[in-house]
């Protein structure tokens, strides 16, 4: 019952919030709404100051910035979900920005000294002041007892108990809409909520993004052109990371990148080259790529921060997706079909041929392109919405690819306006594709994973042509492309929860 009335209370005060900023129902539409709901809003607007946000087009934005880290992370998710709250809406949330004011100095240092356990005076020679500082956590610079420059992550102050008390509220609302509402049932916000607090665990544990960070330098140790900053595990603990400064350009200054005389067109490359090689050949992906997370440092080496947002793909995902990407250059539809099937994706109620028919309608408009018009993560955003109409369980790892994947592209593409997606991943895709759909692959796979040694047959011949010539198919892929750009983050793993806040209070309104 406490818990109900605090949960109660908070939605409340979220609701208040939005209505004051007219976040909640767009001015146009307010003449519609029933007058208990204009009464309480006139009564949520009461002594509001007139400016009290960047324009009526903010208001949204306004809103979940003043209620806090967890409706940042909200906002951020709605910004990529425009059928639930309008193409309008989503656009307005692109601008919001995960920039929180610094909590102070003194305040960091007493934490850095509780964490780690020392004096600041046996830990660092010099400690700086914040440089940066987002919903969850903000950075110093400081230079080691040793001489090391090092940027010091220090977790925001009680952000946990914060995040638990939203997550606890956006549970609460989930249950209320999933009984009540079918068709908030569909979006089956008590599962999402319950991700959005698996990611939030590991995203509030510096001691998870200190490992994976070691992971991914371990994995692209030998990787050409990209690299992580090194972790210092001596100054980190759960709240505190610490890791090696790197002196360089922002990604998202490309005047000063060309500037210096980096090669764009080869950066581009090695944004995609190495986003895809973290998810095909090692299964596990930075799961945050903007630009704000990347560093050109004075090498000319990409260099990628972070890590708090992962993604994994177990084998038998990496080779799901070798298997579609095989299946649409190849425009074997009913293949690309019973993979699905097969993979226990798509229930077998369904029809593998209306199904491989839906995925035609994907295939032949984005095959049928020029290849510098075609975009790996519009064809599978555009799958990924088929397969939801075939009642495809949600795989949460393959959305956070595809919608990671977006955002990849958006960055390269402001490298290169004219990156071609296929030729630049083309070495990569083909040693996958090799590797796995290939003979040997073949082989190797059989009866391990999704693949089955019937499926195998006696088809190895035919397997060796097939191989040559799709792999000739993404070669002929290579020319220019088109501009694209996309630089919006998008944590997909907030799936659905995002969703709770705004549609209860909409529906208490109603
Ligand atoms: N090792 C580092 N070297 C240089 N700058 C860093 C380093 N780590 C973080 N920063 C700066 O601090 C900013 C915030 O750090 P980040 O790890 O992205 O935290 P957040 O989760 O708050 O976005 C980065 O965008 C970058 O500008
Ligand atoms: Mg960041």
């Amino acid at each position: 019952m406490a818990n109900v009335v605090s949960n109660s209370a908070r939605l409340l005060h979220a609701g208040f919030v939005m209505a004051r900023y007219d976040a909640l129902i767009p001015t146009d539409q307010l003449k519609q709404a029933p007058w208990p709901a204009r009464a309480l809003l006139k009564l949520a607007k009461l002594g509001r100051t007139e400016n009290l946000n960047g324009g009526e087009h903010n208001n949204l934005t306004a809103a979940l910035t003043q209620l806090g880290p967890s409706y940042i992370k909200l906002g951020q998710f709605l910004a990529t979900r425009p059928d639930i709250i309008g193409a309008k809406r989503a656009f307005e949330l692109k601008v919001l920005q995960d920039r929180l004011p610094a909590f102070g100095d003194a305040e960091a240092r007493a934490i850095v000294e509780r964490e780690l356990g020392k004096p600041i005076s046996q830990l660092f020679e010099t400690f700086g002041p914040a440089i940066a500082a987002a919903s969850i956590a903000q950075v110093h610079k400081a230079i080691t007892l040793e001489g090391k420059t090092v940027a010091v992550k220090i977790l925001r102050p009680n952000v946990e108990t914060r995040f638990r008390n939203d997550i606890d509220s956006f549970g609460f609302a989930a249950r209320m809409i999933e009984r009540v509402s079918k068709e908030g049932r569909r979006l089956r916000p008590v599962s999402a909520v319950a991700m959005l607090e698996e990611s939030m665990k590991l995203e509030l544990d510096l001691r998870m993004e200190a490992a994976a960070l070691s992971e991914i330098a371990q994995n692209s140790k030998d990787d050409p052109g990209f690299r992580v900053p090194e972790v210092d595990w001596a100054r980190s603990s759960k709240r505190v990371l610490t890791t090696e400064w790197i002196d360089g350009t922002p990604m998202a200054n490309v005047p000063a990148l060309r500037g210096k005389g980096f090669n764009l067109n080869a950066l581009a490359d090695t944004v995609i080259q190495s986003f895809l090689r973290h998810a095909i050949r090692d299964g596990f992906f930075h799961a945050d790529m903007h630009q704000g997370n990347l560093i050109v440092d004075n090498a000319g080496t990409l260099v990628a921060m972070d890590f708090g947002i992962t993604g994994r793909l177990s084998e038998g995902d990496r080779l799901f997706l070798a298997e579609i990407l095989y299946g649409f250059i190849t425009r074997d539809y009913v293949r690309v079909a019973q993979v699905h099937f097969d993979a226990g994706y798509v229930p077998d109620t369904q029809d593998v041929s209306t199904f491989a028919q839906a995925l035609r309608a994907i295939g032949e408009p984005i095959m049928g392109l020029p290849a510098e018009q075609i975009s790996m993560a519009r064809l599978l955003t555009q799958l990924f919405e088929v397969t939801e109409q075939f009642q495809m369980q949600t795989q949460p790892q393959l959305l956070l690819l595809q919608k990671t994947m977006v955002v990849t592209e958006g960055v390269a593409r402001t490298l290169n306006p004219n990156l071609n997606i296929w030729s630049s991943g083309e070495p990569v895709v083909r040693y996958w594709i090799e590797r796995k759909l290939g003979p040997i692959g073949k082989i190797e796979q059989a009866g391990s994973s999704v693949m089955s040694l019937a499926r195998l047959g006696l088809k190895i011949p035919a397997m060796i042509d097939d191989a040559h010539r799709i792999i000739r198919k993404l070669s002929d892929m290579a020319k220019s492309d088109t501009p694209k750009p996309s630089r919006w983050h998008t944590p997909a793993l907030l799936m659905g929860a995002a969703a709770l806040v705004v549609i209860a209070i909409k529906m208490v309104l109603r």
